[in-house]
């Protein structure tokens, strides 16, 4: 198994070394436009190794993708992250423009790579990836889901003072301030969310989940990276462990919840040949609604991408 990790910054370096951690890959190749900067955490990463006692041999290069050559999965972190005051969909300018040219580069060396898109806007780069590595829909989709769902479970755990391995939950929609935290299926070792907080502390507890990556990025100037980068190596997991595990994923939508031509947070089975299914939930007409505005707002932002005239 071959894993390439595109950007050495906060997400990839972070991602990388948690899927080495856990030995997910014979080899990780991570990839930075700026001379040394892999290079040098992927050394710092492979001396980790024998502190941990794993083998996962990770290299990093600067724009070599030569060396990227039949990887398994692809994961695009390049791009640039979000400043206070800037909303992800401000980076489409910059991000887009980077996510079509490593595209281009890395399917190249590897043209059967599952592609993962980390970056953002996060539904519009894996519309963009999707355009330009013209991959089956099951091929190629972004990570988003997993962190915001974590976070939504990391604050029920501290509310509750409870586990956050008894909290399962539900979130679809896009990666941005109309994402869609479902308390109707969230629960705590099977019990419902609604018997054990009141309706004005879950309402708390979904809107700062809708501003979780704003809260980051005030509170430190740049957007995180220790959740996004296990969250990635979560999927990747399940990919390569064939774990058939139900997680939110961006995909593309043909029909799924009376939506298509959109790139959406829904939750898939993710087995080793990417997405196996696109599950369909039953929602009622508020959360309905809810959906269809952050489609509406995601549809906005590929329309941005369409005027670029990049394809
Ligand atoms: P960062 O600035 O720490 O790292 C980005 C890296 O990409 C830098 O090392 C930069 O040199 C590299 N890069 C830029 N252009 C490149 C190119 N053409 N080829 C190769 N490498 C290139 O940023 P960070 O914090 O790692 O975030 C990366 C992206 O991920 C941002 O767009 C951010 O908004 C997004 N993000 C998405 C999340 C999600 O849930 N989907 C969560 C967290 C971040
Ligand atoms: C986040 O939610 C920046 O999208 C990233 O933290």
């Amino acid at each position: 198994m071959k894993i390439t990790v595109i950007g050495a910054g906060n997400v990839g370096a972070t991602c990388a070394d948690v899927m080495a951690r856990k030995e997910l890959a014979n080899e990780i190749i991570l990839v930075d436009i700026i001379e040394g900067i892999a290079e040098g955490k992927a050394l710092d990463m492979w001396q980790t190794a024998p502190v941990d006692g794993t083998d996962t041999r990770v290299v990093g290069v600067t724009n070599d993708y030569s060396k990227t050559k039949d990887s398994d999965i692809i994961v695009i972190t390049s791009g640039v992250p979000r400043k206070p005051g800037m909303s992800r969909d401000d980076l489409i300018g910059t991000n887009a423009k980077i996510v079509k040219s490593v595209t281009e580069q890395a399917i190249k060396y590897s043209p059967d790579a599952i592609i993962i898109v980390v970056a953002n806007p996060l539904d519009v780069m894996t519309y963009t990836a999707s355009l330009v590595s013209k991959k089956n829909r099951n091929q190629v989709f972004g990570m988003a889901g997993i962190l915001d769902t974590s976070r939504l479970k990391a604050f029920v755990a501290a509310e509750l003072n409870v586990s956050t391995r008894d909290i399962q939950t539900l979130l679809l929609g896009g990666h941005g301030d109309t994402m869609v935290p479902l308390p109707s299926y969230t629960t705590v070792s099977g019990i419902p969310i609604t018997q054990l907080l009141d309706k004005d502390k879950i309402e708390a507890i979904v809107q700062r989940t809708r501003g979780g990556g704003g809260e980051i990025v005030k509170l430190m100037g740049t957007s995180a990276w220790y959740a996004p980068g296990a969250a990635v190596a979560q999927m990747v997991e399940s990919i390569v462990r064939d774990q058939h595990r139900i997680l939110p994923v961006c995909v593309e939508l043909k029909g799924e919840y009376g939506m298509k031509d959109v790139f959406l947070g829904v939750p898939v089975k993710l087995g080793k040949e990417g997405i196996e299914e696109i599950i369909e939930v039953d929602l009622n007409k508020e959360e309905m609604e809810l959906l269809t505005a952050s489609s509406n707002a995601v549809k906005n932002v590929m329309g941005v991408l369409d005027n670029m005239n990049l394809f």
